[in-house]
């Protein structure tokens, strides 16, 4: 019988050149050196390591299913050794994401970000993972929106009997650790409601309605609320798949055109313009941003990734680079001021406490 594809993607900040700008090429040998190795010993089908930022990316396939106990130990074990790469280099922060001493059977809830995906190959499969760094889980609701529920980005919605169902999606509400599914376009409106707060309500997964295919999923474990304090930002990953039957890719990548505001950059207490980039340009500086996002497009062949395309390596996405550095000046001259520095409960750095019990007589 045919068997389903896993497709797992893993990422951690274990340690980065220079700051926290990106991930030191030895790093990536080691994770390369590693997953080979797996391939050999069939542990996994086939991989693609890359970075955004200073996160390592793990992209593998596999027929484990999700949360493979086996999958996430290969992917703690390369975090594990690129730390002791990045505490001989003296890279900063070495061992940032890993709050945890010992691997426990699944890598969630232990600092890396994980977002997995198992279907069935169709006779022909893209997909496309999306990778950002210096922001957070809630910056993919607005692209997941725009790509599955509206049909001025998403012209299948409409024209394409095979997607006029709608889609499902799945949210999550990171305070309460609750789910609840809404059905689209008959929930928008209550959809909208909750996933444009989107550091408390999180797509974590949609569906084509149709037949419940799954269509995407995202990374969203927030390393503040495992840690129980700020220790760094959770820079987020997507799948996303394409073509007969879900948004294609053009209208999959199409949300990327608009530089939309999202939480993180400097400090992770700053709201920015996202920047789609190529994977070269995958390395932010300014304020440690603007924040920006990477999209690997890859065709499944048995497993096999063939690719990656670089798919913002594309001169239609010049005109929001160029957008995005316009709203970073914008943002950038209210300094210390809101809305660029987040509310006072969302800030990941704060002196206030201590400002607080030095001047609390002073208030009269
Ligand atoms: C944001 C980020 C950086 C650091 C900043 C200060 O996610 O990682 O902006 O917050 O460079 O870093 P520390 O506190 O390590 O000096
Ligand atoms: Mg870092
Ligand atoms: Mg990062």
């Amino acid at each position: 019988m045919e068997e389903k594809v896993t497709l797992s993607v893993i990422k951690a900040d274990v340690g980065s050149l220079v700051g926290h700008s990106m991930v030191h090429e030895e790093l990536l040998k080691i994770a390369l050196t590693s997953l080979n190795s797996a391939k050999e010993q069939k542990i996994i089908i086939d991989s693609y390591v890359t970075h955004a930022g200073d996160d390592i990316e793990l992209i593998m396939t596999h027929r484990r299913g999700e949360e493979s106990e086996e999958i996430h130990k290969l992917a703690w074990s390369i975090f594990k050794a690129a730390t002791e790469k990045a505490k001989e280099l003296k890279l900063y922060g070495a061992g940032q994401d890993l709050l945890k001493d010992a691997f426990s059977g699944n890598i969630k809830g232990m600092g890396p970000g994980v977002a997995e995906m198992e279907f069935f190959e169709r006779k022909s499969d893209p997909v496309i993972v999306f990778m950002a760094d210096k922001t957070s889980p809630g910056a993919w609701n607005y692209p997941l929106y725009k790509i599955f529920a509206d049909p001025f980005n998403t012209s299948g919605l409409v024209i394409d009997p095979s997607m006029h169902d709608g889609f499902i999606f799945e949210v999550l509400d990171i305070r309460d650790n609750k789910t609840i599914k809404l059905n689209c376009p008959e929930a928008l409106y209550d959809l909208l409601m909750f996933i444009g707060a989107t550091n408390r309500y999180l797509v974590k997964k949609v569906f084509r309605k149709k037949d419940n295919e799954i269509a995407a999923v995202t990374s969203t474990q927030k390393l503040s609320l495992i840690a129980g304090k700020y220790v760094g930002k959770d820079d987020p990953v997507m799948i996303v798949r394409c073509q007969s039957g879900f948004p294609a890719v053009g209208e999959v990548l199409e949300p990327f055109a608009f530089s939309y505001t999202v939480d993180g950059w400097m400090r992770g207490s700053h709201h920015g313009p996202i920047m789609p980039v190529s994977f070269k340009d995958a390395h932010p500086t300014r304020f440690d941003g603007p924040p920006r996002v990477i999209a690997a497009g890859f065709q499944l062949a048995n497993g096999k990734l063939i690719g990656p395309q670089d798919m913002f390596d594309d001169p239609a996405f010049d005109e929001v680079r160029r957008q995005t550095n316009i709203i970073a000046n914008y943002f950038r001259a209210h300094g210390p001021f809101e809305p660029h520095r987040l509310g006072l409960d969302d800030m990941e750095y704060t002196t206030m406490p201590e400002i607080m019990k030095k001047l609390k007589d002073k208030f009269k």
